[in-house]
């Protein structure tokens, strides 16, 4: 039942405010992003960022992954400095903020209800709105941030790649997406992470992955590309493959990932980007949008990058790739999603609690 009623709040809204011109220039918003390891901290001016300050935490890497517990506590450490920190970079006093919009879900429930219970307090300590951001949206989102690239006007295609998800959402407009593919399984940062980790790679192995194929070949291994029906995806067959392959090449020569690890990455990065490319190609066709875009922290793939482009370019569509400051988790994306809605008036409420699950 509450799903529904969020479903049609929602789209009342939709048709509200869906376009950046309506955006007033002088809303003046904080924001807060916590929904993973990152904690984040914005002030936006309009569709301008003031600041975008993130705290990164390193205590995960020793685990290889993300440990939830560990996340949450990082994040009540974090929470204020990085608030004091993006107030200062953007000079700009508390007492002139206008609302403050919070990631509300997807993601990690305790790294959530820290970020919700700061949002929440500073809003009433303040006497100012909270507005609910959906972080999935905000990423997408980050594409109508004024930062001198150019801004969505056309209903375009976007695909999400992130730790947690892989999607190809179809955005007819800034407030009106529509999710046309979706990982069936691991998603595509998830992927990258764990093949990182078993090379032996610390966590975040993505970006690491990324680095080492710079210098690789990408044709020097050949791994399993899934193709899934319709527009979904599965990575979860490439990362069993892979293991497979380095078990048995690791038990003739114990020295196969060091020797290797360029051409190991190289090839790894093209199986992903082919897998996630061949569906672009297919999404595009079938629903004949003139632009493409890449939201989530995969979208800083150097590969991934070049491949949108150059496949826009071939084929005549504008493409939209983040800045890199835009591609992984951060605030100023949360900020841009909170102006969409503080323009049309869509605030939050104290009893709506953080949503690991927050449908989209
Ligand atoms: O969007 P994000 O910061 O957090 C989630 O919402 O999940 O995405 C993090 C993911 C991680 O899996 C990380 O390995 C991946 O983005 N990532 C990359 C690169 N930079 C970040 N994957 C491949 N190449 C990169 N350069
Ligand atoms: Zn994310």
């Amino acid at each position: 039942m509450s799903v529904c009623l969020f479903n049609v709040i929602l789209q009342c809204k939709i048709y509200t405010v869906n376009n950046v011109n309506q955006i007033s220039d002088a809303s003046l918003l904080l924001a807060i992003e916590s929904s993973c390891d990152d904690t984040s901290a914005a002030v936006l001016k309009g569709n301008k960022v003031l600041s975008n300050c993130v705290a990164t935490q390193s205590v995960h890497e020793q685990y290889g992954g993300v440990v939830p517990e560990l996340a949450s506590r990082e994040h009540q450490k974090n929470i204020i400095p990085v608030v004091h920190a993006a107030l200062a970079e953007a000079k700009v006093d508390k007492s002139a903020l206008q609302a403050i919009a919070y990631t509300r879900g997807p993601g990690l429930l305790g790294s959530l209800h820290v970020g919700a219970a700061f949002a929440k307090s500073l809003a009433m300590g303040l006497s100012i709105p909270m507005i609910e951001v959906h972080h999935m949206h905000a990423h997408i989102l980050a594409h109508f941030i004024d930062d001198g690239s150019p801004i969505p006007t056309d209903p375009f295609l976007c695909l999400t790649v992130s730790g947690g998800h892989t999607q190809l959402v179809l955005v007819e407009s800034a407030t009106s997406m529509q999710v046309i593919g979706n990982t069936l399984d691991d998603a595509a940062g998830e992927a990258f992470d764990k093949i990182a980790k078993i090379m032996g790679l610390p966590y975040p192995g993505g970006p690491l992955i990324d680095q080492y194929a710079a210098k690789g070949d990408p044709q020097k291994f050949t791994f399993p590309k899934s193709n899934m029906e319709a527009l979904d995806f599965s990575f979860s067959g490439l990362k069993t493959a892979v293991l497979y392959f380095l078990k048995k090449e690791m038990a003739k020569d114990s020295n196969f990932i060091a020797d290797n690890l360029a051409d190991l990455s190289a090839s790894v990065q093209y199986t992903i980007v082919e897998v996630l490319m061949k569906k672009v190609a297919l999404a595009v066709e079938q629903t004949g949008v003139k632009g493409i875009a890449l939201a989530g922290g995969v979208s800083a793939n150097s590969a991934l990058r070049k491949a949108v482009s150059v496949f826009a370019e071939e084929h005549g569509l504008a493409s939209y790739i983040p800045a890199f400051e835009y591609c992984t988790d951060n605030a100023a994306m949360i900020g841009i999603a909170g102006q969409f809605r503080f323009a049309a008036n869509d605030f939050g409420s104290l009893e709506n609690a953080p949503s690991a699950r927050l449908p989209f």
